[in-house]
C-alpha cells in the first residue's frame, strides 16, 4: 500500500521528546514557550501562542475577533468541518462561500462580498492545500466591510501568497494553525495562533487557559501564588512533549517543504500527460505553497468513485478533500446560495499520496495506476465530459 502520508522521526526529534520525558514537566512550560518563540520568529508575526489543536486555535481566533451569539462568519465550503465547527461554538452561524474553481480551490472573494449582511463579523479563509487564498483582496474586503479575516492556515505554515510578501497566517487579525499528524508540521495533537495584535494575543494566551491569571508553570516558578479567573476559558493548552517534538521538527520544515514541492513538481509533469484529470493551480503557485496535498480534478464527477476502488485495489490509497460542508448533515441550511463550484469540486476531487519521502518509484506506480484505472473506466463506457462542461 502506498498511503497517503507516512510519517519519519528523526532520532534528534524522538530524543527531544525523550528529554522531555525525563525532565519532570510534562505540561505547558518551557518548550512550549521556546517553540512559540521559534515559531513567531519563523513566522515573522508578532505573536504566536500555541494550543491543543487546530480546532482550538479557530475558536479562540473567532473568539478573540469578537464572533457571537447572532452573528455571522462568512466560511468556504470546500475545507474540514473545524473551520466551520468553529464558528458554531462561538454561538454563530458560518455562512458557506463558494470556491473560485477547479483549479483555484480557495474562497472566492466576489462571492464573499454578495454574503454580507450586518451581522457578519468575521470572513474565514482557508489556505488549502497550502496554496494561498486571496488574502489581499480578502484583507481590503474585510476592512472596507469593518470584519474581522481569520486565517485558516492549518495547511499552510511557511507558505506565501504567489505575489510573495508575508507568510500565511500572518495577514489577517488571526492565523490558525494545525499541528495534526498529517500536517506539514505534526506532533500528534496541537495547534497555534499566530497574530500581530497584541490584545488578541493576550486574550488567546488567557483563553487557553481558563482565563486563569497565572498558570501552573508561573507558580512553579515562584511568579504567582494563586490566581482568580476573569474570564469563560477553556483547556486548550498544548504539552511539553508535543512543544518538544514540533521545536524540534521546526528546523527541517523548509527542507520537508522542499521536497515537498519537488514531488508536486514531478507530479504535475507526469499527470499532465493523463487523460481525464485537471491538476488544480499552476507551476508557480507550488514555489510559494507548503504542498500539503496533491490534488487532482477528475474531468468526469461520476468516474471519482470508482477510480477511487479501482486505486485502493492496486495499492494506492487516496482521501477526498473535501465533501462540502453543507452536504454534511449537521450543516444544511449553512448554504445561504446555490454552491456549484464547491459542489462540483466535493464530487471530482481525488488527493494523492504525498509526503516528503515519496520515492519516484513509488510515485510512478500512483499515476500509471491512476492512468490505467482511469483509462479502463472510460473505456468501460464512461467517457469523461467535455471539459468546458464540467470545469468552471
Ligand atoms: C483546513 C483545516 N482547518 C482546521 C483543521 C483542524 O485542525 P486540528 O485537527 O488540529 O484540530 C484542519 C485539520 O485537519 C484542517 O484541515
Amino acid at each position: 500500500m502506498i498511503p497517503l502520508f507516512d510519517i519519519r522521526l528523526s532520532e534528534r526529534e524522538v530524543a527531544a521528546v525523550e528529554e522531555a520525558l525525563r525532565s519532570g514537566w510534562l505540561t505547558m512550560g518551557p518548550r512550549t514557550e521556546t517553540f512559540e518563540r521559534a515559531f513567531a520568529d519563523h513566522l515573522g508575526a508578532r505573536h504566536a501562542i500555541a494550543v491543543s489543536s487546530g480546532t482550538a486555535a479557530l475558536h479562540l481566533a473567532c473568539l478573540a475577533a469578537g464572533v457571537g451569539p447572532g452573528d455571522e462568519a462568512i466560511v468556504p465550503a470546500i475545507t474540514f468541518v473545524a473551520t466551520a465547527a468553529a464558528v458554531r461554538y462561538c454561538g454563530a452561524r458560518p455562512v458557506l462561500a463558494d470556491i473560485v474553481g477547479q483549479r483555484d480551490l480557495g474562497i472566492d472573494p466576489d462571492h464573499v462580498e454578495g454574503l454580507i449582511t450586518p451581522r457578519t463579523r468575521a470572513v474565514v479563509a482557508v489556505h488549502y492545500g497550502g496554496y494561498a487564498a486571496d488574502v489581499e483582496t480578502l484583507a481590503a474586503l474585510c476592512e472596507r466591510h469593518g470584519l474581522a479575516l481569520i486565517e485558516d492556515a492549518a495547511h499552510s505554515p511557511s507558505a506565501t501568497p504567489a505575489s510573495g510578501g508575508r507568510k500565511l497566517g500572518t495577514r489577517g487579525t488571526a492565523g490558525a494553525f494545525s499541528f495534526f499528524s498529517n500536517k506539514v508540521l505534526g506532533c500528534g495533537e496541537g495547534g497555534l495562533v499566530a497574530t500581530d495584535d497584541d490584545d488578541v494575543a493576550r486574550f488567546v494566551r488567557s483563553r487557553r487557559s481558563h482565563a486563569m491569571t497565572s498558570g501552573t508553570w508561573d507558580r512553579h516558578r515562584g511568579h504567582a501564588s494563586g490566581y482568580d479567573v476573569a474570564g469563560l476559558g477553556f483547556n486548550y493548552r498544548l504539552d511539553e512533549l508535543r512543544a518538544a517534538l514540533l521545536h524540534a521538527r521546526l528546523p527541517a520544515l523548509e527542507d520537508d517543504i522542499g521536497a515537498r514541492r519537488r514531488i508536486v513538481r514531478r507530479y504535475r509533469e507526469l499527470l499532465a500527460g493523463v487523460p481525464g484529470v485537471t491538476v488544480p493551480y499552476r507551476d508557480e503557485d507550488v514555489e510559494h505553497s507548503s504542498c500539503y496535498v496533491m490534488p487532482v480534478m477528475v474531468d468526469d464527477p461520476e468516474l471519482r468513485d470508482p477510480l477511487r476502488e479501482l486505486l485502493q485495489e492496486r495499492g494506492v490509497q487516496t482521501s477526498v478533500l473535501y465533501p462540502a460542508i453543507h452536504e454534511l448533515s449537521a450543516y444544511r441550511g449553512c448554504a445561504r446560495t446555490r454552491l456549484p463550484r464547491s459542489e462540483l469540486a466535493a464530487r471530482t476531487e481525488l488527493t494523492l499520496p504525498l509526503y516528503p519521502h515519496l520515492s519516484q518509484s513509488d510515485q510512478d506506480v500512483v499515476v500509471e495506476s491512476l492512468r490505467e484505472s482511469l483509462a479502463s473506466l472510460r473505456a468501460a463506457g464512461r467517457p469523461a465530459a467535455p471539459r468546458d462542461a464540467t470545469l468552471t
